[in-house]
């Protein structure tokens, strides 16, 4: 991000809980136009929590804008049409409707004058949901859904997009597939936040990191700056002390 991007999605003093129980606090980042952020962390460290509660699906506190508009305030769906949009852990698609239907589905979040060149975007970023229109999400291989949950988020113009574990579970030869998405989202000037545990793929499409323990924040830089594995190890450590 170049010093003068816009700011896209500022998040601050972000807490999650279930009841009572806090897990994660007092995370504070932000996101510019055409900007990677992978937050990193152990198993169980609170980042499938955090990017809940900053969508509006977990519980939390903190104060949470897009593009200077404050949305702490909202329910999850107004919030994905404030344009923050999340692809969460288990895909979230309709296993039963077909590719275009998904698509069509992802596209109502934007004006229904751009529906059908956004879902034209999808289907050039990964072709192969052109040649899969009419096939159902539950018959597509790993990481052929994956790329429809991603199409299917881009259908609907998100200003932020937030991807849990893309990877999971997908052979390399999808990594590629989805690192070249992301970048091209990215020059759009697209605002990404990236939990990932392949640290490697996160590295590679980095701009900035955060390292995340316990549900707080412990190491936050530029992607050059950190991280290789033993450093990172190293921080998860640290802090588990
Ligand atoms: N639905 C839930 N109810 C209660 N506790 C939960 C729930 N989901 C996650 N947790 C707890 O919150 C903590 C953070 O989990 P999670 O956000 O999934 O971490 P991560 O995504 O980093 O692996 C863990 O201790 C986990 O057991
Ligand atoms: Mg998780």
């Amino acid at each position: 991000m170049t010093k003068h991007a816009e700011i896209l999605l500022e998040c601050s003093g972000i807490s999650a809980r279930y009841g009572h129980i806090r897990v994660c606090r007092e995370v504070n980042f932000s996101v510019g136009a055409g900007e990677i952020v992978t937050v990193l962390g152990p198993n169980g460290a609170g980042k499938t929590s955090l990017l809940g509660s900053i969508a509006g699906i977990v519980a939390g506190e903190g104060a949470i804008s897009v593009r200077g508009k404050s949305i702490d305030r909202l329910p999850a769906y107004r919030r994905a049409r404030a344009g923050l949009r999340l692809v969460p852990e288990g895909r979230g698609l309709f296993g039963t409707m077909t590719v275009r239907e998904n698509l069509l589905l992802g596209s109502r979040l934007a004006p229904e004058d751009r529906r059908h060149e956004l879902i034209a975007k999808a289907t050039q970023l990964f072709p192969v949901l052109a040649d899969r229109m009419e096939q159902r999400a539950r018959d597509m291989s790993g990481g052929e859904q994956q790329m429809l949950a991603v199409g299917k988020a881009i259908a609907g113009d998100p200003t932020v997009l937030m991807l849990d574990e893309p990877t999971q579970g997908l052979a390399p030869q999808v990594f590629d597939i989805l690192r070249r998405a992301l970048e091209a989202l990215r020059n759009d000037g697209m605002g990404i936040v990236l939990v990932e545990q392949h640290h490697a793929f996160a590295a590679s499409v980095a701009d900035r990191n955060i390292v995340l323990v316990n549900g707080q924040i412990v190491h936050s830089g530029e992607a050059g700056q950190i991280l290789g594995r033993e450093a990172l190890m190293a921080s998860y450590t640290e802090s588990e002390i």
